[in-house]
């Protein structure tokens, strides 16, 4: 009799030690560490590589040209990083001047708590999301520098009236002007697979 409960009681132990429930796997923690050293260094060089053309172009053949350098190169060269990195690279606004660069629902989120901390005066850091089970989202934000004004300050004093005319005819829905240095502009968005 003895012996039967005693086995018994194994062949229970067996059975539950082969339901999953009673074998728990250890929950996988998602870490944002490497994520966020990555999509860093991703977004530093896609700025140096964004600011250092548009500063040759506005030193050498004006802010004019410039314009038209901006408008016709910027897309291309995120997707040409893009490409290089192995990522996808955008920049998203809630104040656009290329309409493809809205932000979306998330982006809006983060570019929220972003102005928030401004406001208190906190410093603002990059953040790093498990989008799905196979896509990490990075951003970081974008601030306002003096050489940006030129494009993107206020219309009549930093911006000329020629160059804001230039700005329109190739965005008519142009909404990117009206900033100070150290406003928040934007976000660099960059989605990695992992
Ligand atoms: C010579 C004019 C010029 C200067 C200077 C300039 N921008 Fe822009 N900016 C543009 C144009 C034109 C676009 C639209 C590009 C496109 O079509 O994707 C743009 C787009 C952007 C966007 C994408 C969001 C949107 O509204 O479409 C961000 C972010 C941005 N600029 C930030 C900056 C920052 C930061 C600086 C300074 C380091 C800067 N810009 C300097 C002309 C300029």
């Amino acid at each position: 009799m003895r012996i039967s409960i005693l086995a018994l009681l194994s062949l229970f132990g067996l059975l539950l030690a082969c339901t999953p429930s009673s074998n728990p796997q250890p929950v996988e923690s998602f870490d944002p560490l490497p994520w966020l050293e990555k999509g860093s260094m991703v977004q530093a060089s896609s700025f140096a590589v964004l600011s250092t053309k548009l500063k040759g172009v506005m030193e050498k053949q004006g802010i004019g040209e410039a314009i038209q350098y901006c408008s016709l190169s910027a897309q291309s060269l995120t997707d040409t990083l893009s490409r290089m990195y192995g990522c996808t690279i955008r920049r998203a606004t809630l104040q656009t001047r290329n309409p493809v660069n809205q932000a979306n629902d998330y982006e809006a989120a983060i570019l929220a708590d972003w102005a928030a901390d401004l406001k208190a005066g906190k410093e603002l850091t990059a953040v790093v999301q498990e989008l799905t089970p196979d896509t990490v989202m990075y951003y970081a934000p974008i601030r306002m520098q003096p050489l940006c004004l030129n494009c993107h300050g206020t219309v009549g004093t930093e911006i000329t009236a020629a160059n804001y005319g230039l700005i329109q005819q190739r965005y008519p829905e142009d909404q990117a002007t009206g900033y100070a240095v150290g406003d928040l502009r934007g976000m660099w968005s960059i989605q990695f697979v992992q």
